[in-house]
């Protein structure tokens, strides 16, 4: 796992835009798994802003996204697809036929899981995948639990997300109980992962990222164990990181 730790929002969006472009640049026709979020939106902006300078094409890019709210259309104005359309798809030259998201309406829970599996498998897999992280530790909705969840399932939110999302909704009771997400092994799949987290609230969440122990109540912490991950923070959200096996950590600054 690379850490590196920037001084600010900023720098963080810049240096992961720097990452993801690399990705696009080494292979024009990259899978790239997306978030939502606030936490991407800098990166998102830094992104199209390449894009606008004619220095990044994402013609040939396949997207998936992790999550959906289960209940959503995709014109819904809180659903992922509007999120990601309106801060990033419909401002760069990505194919719409290209664009994948769990669906949020749906009759068969199993079967639309499984198809998104089998399309990010017949699209070769995702090369990079883009990660937030929840104050509670998840990634895309898996929520902490006694077990890990591998595959793209049908979530109930957790208290503390429905909570956190609250914010994008009128009202608390506005926001969806259920989503539908990549599971853990959807994202341990990924070649490479980049995770990104900033201010103080991500402190604790991301600490136990750095910790060696690996437990499903704080689902993140899953990515000690794959070979290609890098958490990419900002100063303040880096603040509680003890260097524990430091010796496996390469920490630029
Ligand atoms: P945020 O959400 O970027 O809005 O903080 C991250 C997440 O919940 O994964």
């Amino acid at each position: 796992m690379q850490l590196i730790v920037t001084e600010d929002y900023r720098e963080m969006s810049q240096k992961a835009a720097q990452i993801v472009a690399d990705q696009i640049r080494n292979k024009p026709d990259a899978v790239i798994g997306f978030a939502t979020g606030s936490t991407p939106l800098g990166l998102y902006a830094e992104l199209i802003g390449m894009y606008d300078r004619g220095e990044l094409d994402f013609s040939r890019i396949t997207t998936f996204n992790l999550d959906e709210y289960v209940g959503l259309s995709r014109e819904h104005p809180q659903s992922y697809y509007r999120f990601m359309w309106e801060n990033l798809f419909s401002k760069i030259n990505v194919q719409n036929e290209r664009i994948h998201f769990p669906p949020g309406i749906f009759t068969d829970a199993e079967a639309v899981c499984s198809r998104y599996e089998e399309e990010i498998a017949e699209a070769g897999g995702i090369d990079l995948q883009i990660l937030g992280i929840g104050t509670n530790g998840h990634i895309g909705f898996n929520e902490p639990d006694e077990t890990y969840t591998l595959a793209t399932h049908v979530v109930e939110l957790a208290e503390e997300t429905i909570e956190a999302n609250a914010r994008f909704f009128h009202d608390k009771a506005e926001v969806p109980r259920r989503a539908i997400t990549m599971g853990v092994k959807s994202i341990m799949n990924a070649r490479s992962i980049l995770l990104l987290a900033n201010g103080k609230s991500k402190a604790e969440a991301v600490s136990h990222i750095c910790t060696g122990v690996v437990d499903p109540k704080v689902p993140a912490s899953i990515l000690q164990l794959h070979p290609h991950v890098t958490l990419l923070v900002d100063r303040e959200a880096a603040r509680l990181i003890e260097m524990k096996g430091e010796a496996a950590w390469s920490h630029s600054r």
